[in-house]
């Protein structure tokens, strides 16, 4: 199976195509100072780098248990496996005297007025987010990480998620759980221009020097009211996102990629003013400073207590400016009419960190 290359200015796993498997893991550091922090880091780093690489898995002595899982056998292929690590605002508290140098924007995640926030499955210190062709090289590697620092690390939450297999021939977006593409609008990966600009901390920022070649990570565990949205007629589906539910176009447009032209439609006739996609990117002059990258995974659990179906979005979005990005964007949503779809119960914001160029980098290191 293939690699995708863990050494590079920037992490894996945000402008990369997202894979069918993805996995989050958010981590209570139990390292007790900044020496430890540092330990941490750079054994993190190792991990990563052989995992994400692949090989032969290590043995030893019978008389010990074996040092890999053996979930994926003696060789371990890489899957297209990314870890992508992210620290949150409390890794900057004063544990590990790392303050001053906290990304600006960073923040504990607040709620918004739709959010029915379940403590236990929001922020972290640390977040690892998983993707790969196959969900069991996610838990492979998770598995190695929670053996790997037992005395460091302290799982905090874990959510599963997964992509749709698309139809043969269809390049666009995949489909989310309430069965419209999603990932249509997302500025393109390939314009490294764009992404500087839209995703990629900037040397020149304001942003501690260290921060530059990382990324805001906006995680938001969003609940589907699925019985309620699949009883509901289509034509309101389409009005609450904008799109057609089939081909994925803009309403009253053909195709997916298709402009939705929104100066021929002033009034919101064709697509209403509060759609999800008119309202999330109005696409006028000033929204171009609000664009953020998603890279949702779709979730599927037990059911709820009600004896409901339990899905919903894992929502995951990228931004060089938290503020700018998500959060305006998110505010504009506030009142939306799909909101009486949905219910973001978790999630937090992070910061991923920027890549490491060689073997003689780690992750962090910049910081600490
Ligand atoms: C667009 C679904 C939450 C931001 C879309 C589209 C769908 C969708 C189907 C249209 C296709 C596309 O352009 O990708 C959902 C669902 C959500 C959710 C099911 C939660 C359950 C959010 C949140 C944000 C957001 C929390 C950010 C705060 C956007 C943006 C677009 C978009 C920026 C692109 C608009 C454009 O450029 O035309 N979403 N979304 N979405 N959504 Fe969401």
């Amino acid at each position: 199976t293939s690699s995708i290359p863990f050494h590079g200015v920037h992490q894996a796993g945000i402008v990369n195509p997202a894979p069918s498997a993805g996995a989050l893991a958010a981590f209570d550091v139990l390292a007790r100072d900044a020496a430890e922090l540092r330990q941490l880091m750079q054994g993190l780093t190792q991990r990563i780098a052989f995992l994400t690489q692949g090989g032969q898995a290590p043995s030893r002595d019978a008389k010990f248990p074996p040092l890999d899982s053996g979930l994926l056998g003696p060789t371990i292929a890489p899957d297209n496996l990314t870890v992508t690590v992210a620290v949150g605002a409390s890794l900057f508290d004063n544990r590990f005297g790392l303050a001053s140098v906290k990304p600006k924007r960073l923040d504990r995640m607040r709620g918004f007025p739709n959010d029915a926030l379940v403590p236990g499955l929001c922020h972290g210190d640390l977040l690892l987010q998983f993707c790969a062709d196959s969900p069991e090289t996610n838990i492979h590697a998770l598995r190695d990480i929670v053996k790997h620092f037992p005395g460091q690390l302290a799982i905090r939450w874990r959510m599963d998620g997964f992509l749709p297999h698309k139809p043969p021939g269809d390049d666009g977006a995949g489909r989310n759980l309430l069965g419209f593409k999603d990932g249509t609008g997302n500025p393109d990966t390939k314009d490294k221009d764009l992404m500087d600009r839209v995703i990629w901390v900037q040397p020149d920022s304001d942003e501690p020097a260290w921060a530059a070649g990382g990324s805001y990570q906006v995680v938001r565990i969003v609940r589907h009211f699925l019985e309620r949205w699949d009883r509901t007629p289509l034509q309101e589906q389409q009005t609450i996102f904008g799109r057609e539910r089939t081909s994925g176009a803009p309403l009253g447009k053909a195709r997916e990629f298709d402009d939705p032209d929104y100066a021929a439609d002033p009034e919101g006739k064709r697509i209403p003013m509060t759609s999800h996609m008119r309202l999330a990117n109005p696409r006028t002059p000033e929204s171009q400073a609000n664009l953020l990258l998603r890279r949702a995974f779709n979730y599927s659990r037990e059911i709820t207590k009600a004896g409901q179906l339990d899905m919903g979005l894992l929502f995951i979005c990228f931004q060089a400016d938290l503020e700018k990005g998500f959060i305006t964007v998110q505010n504009r949503l506030n009142g939306e009419p799909l909101e009486e779809y949905i219910k973001p119960i978790g999630g937090g914001y992070f910061f991923a960190l920027p890549g490491v160029p060689d073997n003689g980098v780690f992750l962090g290191q910049g910081m600490l």
